[in-house]
């Protein structure tokens, strides 16, 4: 007989045959059952609370769970074109871009939905350099490589915070020796390098100040796929601390960008 699944909020490594994302957080709200523990069939409505345990103020949980809900096209080999669709809702056009989604993947109250291992889908927001995880030609490019995650923790310079300089210093670093390595199989350009920094910034600003965050913080997100609870770590949006915007975040990930110092050959 299979074991009851925990509580919601509760954590326990992702159950034999369920799906996960190349996102640690993602995966760490799955691993509390704040998403489906086996990582599919969750709709909008899912995502947005479950993006709520993270701190994300209501606007910036729209702007990141809504698009993807919409139809996949890969823009490598057939660029979206619904000129109906988009003639009534513009919006509909533009976010295109960001689908992740099946056509005809609904639940069976037809509300659209996803699995987490669809967050990874080439060309939208997956790209090659992560910090801890393998580029797509390299092999497995949605889970955490214990090696990757040895070197983002050993980044930390007084062995207790990881600061937005040391994470800036990885992503040069990890840029510079792929590009080095397999100059003609990786895809890097601007665009990647927007979306890598505003990764960092998330980091920052969901469990730190937006300066650094705890050296164990890191830890629990990355090793274990868990909110960090058990270190102390509360999600904002307290009486003390408004949950995250997307200005914030935006200023942050400038910062990052900034001190990252890295451009693009284009
Ligand atoms: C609170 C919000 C979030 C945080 C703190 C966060 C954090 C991160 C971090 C740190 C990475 C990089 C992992 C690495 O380089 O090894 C990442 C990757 C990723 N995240 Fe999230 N994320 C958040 C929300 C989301 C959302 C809402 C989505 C999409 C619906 C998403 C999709 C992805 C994807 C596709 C990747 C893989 C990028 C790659 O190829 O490395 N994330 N996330």
């Amino acid at each position: 007989m299979s074991s009851p699944s925990p509580p919601k909020g509760e954590y326990s490594p992702r159950p034999p045959s369920s799906l996960r994302s190349p996102c640690p957080l993602l995966n760490s709200l799955a691993n509390h059952g704040y998403l489906p523990r086996s990582g599919r069939d969750f709709t909008q409505s899912d995502l947005s609370s479950a993006l709520s345990q993270a701190g994300l103020s209501p606007i910036l949980r729209a702007i990141l769970s809504s698009p993807v809900f919409l139809e996949y096209h890969n823009s490598k080999s057939s660029p979206p074109s619904k000129p109906k669709k988009s003639l009534l809702n513009p919006w509909s056009l533009l976010f295109s871009f960001f689908g992740m989604r099946d056509p005809n993947q609904f639940n069976s109250s037809g509300v659209p939905v996803l699995n987490l291992d669809q967050i990874a889908r080439e060309g939208i927001a997956e790209h090659d350099i992560s910090l801890t995880r393998l580029d797509r030609s390299q092999g497995d490019f949605l889970a955490a490589q214990p090696g990757l995650v040895q070197e983002l923790l050993a980044i930390s310079n007084d062995g207790k915070y990881i600061t937005l300089e040391d994470l800036a210093a990885l992503r040069k670093r990890r840029i510079e020796k792929r590009m080095s390595e397999d100059p003609d199989k990786i895809t890097y350009g601007s665009r990647e390098h927007r979306i890598s920094c505003t990764e960092i910034a998330l980091v920052l600003c969901v469990f730190g100040d937006g300066k650094r965050v705890p050296l164990e913080y890191i830890r629990a997100i990355f090793e274990e796929e868990r909110l960090p609870t058990k270190e102390g770590w509360e999600k904002r949006g307290g009486w003390w601390w408004g949950t995250l915007g997307l200005k914030e975040l935006g200023s942050v990930s400038k910062t990052v960008r900034e001190v990252v110092e890295w451009k693009a050959v284009e």
